[in-house]
């Protein structure tokens, strides 16, 4: 299938000589959520940017449904919404004005069908005749959604899209992202928040210094993070892993004085009720019982952190 979003190479340097893209590739699949996750300054409103033409590249490609963004602008741009990370809108302009105008901005003819469904979908059709500045704040960036979504567009960026907004209206969020991907929107957001990586994403990016180290299915992050290791703390220190603990697959650390046991936090059976029965009846005396887990956040800590490490 061709790529939605084909990026190769792309590096950008700004005016100041400052690199804050250093060459990110990255092929998305129509119909896919992708979050990418990074600290801040780490580039991903640089790549959003320069993706939608509001910054220029210094080198490498851009392609969007395959029409590259630099030769084929129009035909690129005219598939792309974008969500900015900042509020900008007209205090004073009425909510299906705005909609309605940014659609005009994309030379699409007007069509009132599609701009209640958009406003319907957003839940902001009551609204539809208010002024911007007579909303909240979390209709204010439903009203940044509608916009991007005026002209119909295939790939969605949305910058931040849930940065300041309370858990509630993140899960009202998320459904709105849930029925867009329905729809057969492809959907990029950047976040700093990983449970939001979790609820909603198909695929995770990690991007940091301008580099995209990871981008992997969330399924298997999951499966990653879905590891749990017990510590088994000894008394007194082993040899060996003794014979009738062998089933266990244990690892001996930390000069004898630890079992290491990994499990699945998912499993049925995790096994440690019978692990922990097995070491008193092998007569070994317990000093203390630690568990273990590997998430999302530690992956992404852990990236970031050697990243500034080898950087250093
Ligand atoms: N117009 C500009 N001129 C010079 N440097 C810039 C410009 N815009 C961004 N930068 C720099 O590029 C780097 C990446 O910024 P960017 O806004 O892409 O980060 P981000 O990942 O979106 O961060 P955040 O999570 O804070 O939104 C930062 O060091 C920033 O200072
Ligand atoms: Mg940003």
């Amino acid at each position: 299938m061709q790529p939605i979003l084909d990026i190769a190479d792309l590096r950008k340097s700004y005016g100041d000589g400052f690199e804050a893209l250093k060459g990110v590739s990255l092929r998305i699949e129509p119909g896919e959520i992708i979050a990418l996750l990074g600290p801040n300054g780490a580039g991903k409103t640089t790549l959003i940017s320069t993706v939608c033409g509001i910054t220029t590249a210094t080198s490498g490609t851009v392609a969007v449904g395959g029409h590259d963004i630099i030769r084929d602008f129009r035909a690129a741009r005219s598939m792309i919404g974008l969500v900015p990370q900042e509020i900008n809108l007209e205090p004073f302009e009425r909510v299906i004005n705005t909609v309605r105008f940014s659609r005009g901005l994309f030379g699409k003819s007007p069509d009132e069908a599609a701009i209640e469904k958009i406003l319907r979908q957003l839940s902001l059709w009551d609204k539809r005749n208010n002024q911007i500045r007579e909303l909240s704040g979390g209709m204010k960036r439903r009203v940044l959604i509608a916009k991007a979504l005026s002209h119909e567009p295939r790939l969605l960026f949305l910058d931040e899209p849930t940065a300041g907004v309370d858990v509630e209206l993140r899960k009202d969020m998320w459904e709105i992202v849930e029925g867009l991907k329905a729809d057969g929107v492809t959907i990029v957001l950047t976040t700093h928040y990983i449970e939001e990586a979790e609820a909603i994403a198909d695929r995770v990016g990690v991007i940091a210094k301008g580099e995209l180290l990871l981008v992997e299915d969330k399924a298997d992050l999951m499966a990653r993070m879905g590891q749990k290791q017990l510590d088994v703390q000894l008394s007194a220190p082993l040899e060996d892993v003794p014979e009738a603990l062998a089933k266990y697959d244990l690892t001996l650390c930390d000069d004898g004085r630890t079992l290491t046991y990994s499990y699945d936090t998912r499993a049925e059976r995790t096994g440690i009720t019978k692990l922990l029965r097995d070491v008193s009846e092998a007569g070994l005396v317990l000093r203390d019982v630690v568990t273990r887990q590997s998430s999302l956040e530690d992956i992404f800590v852990g990236l970031v952190h050697e990243e500034e490490e080898a950087a250093s």
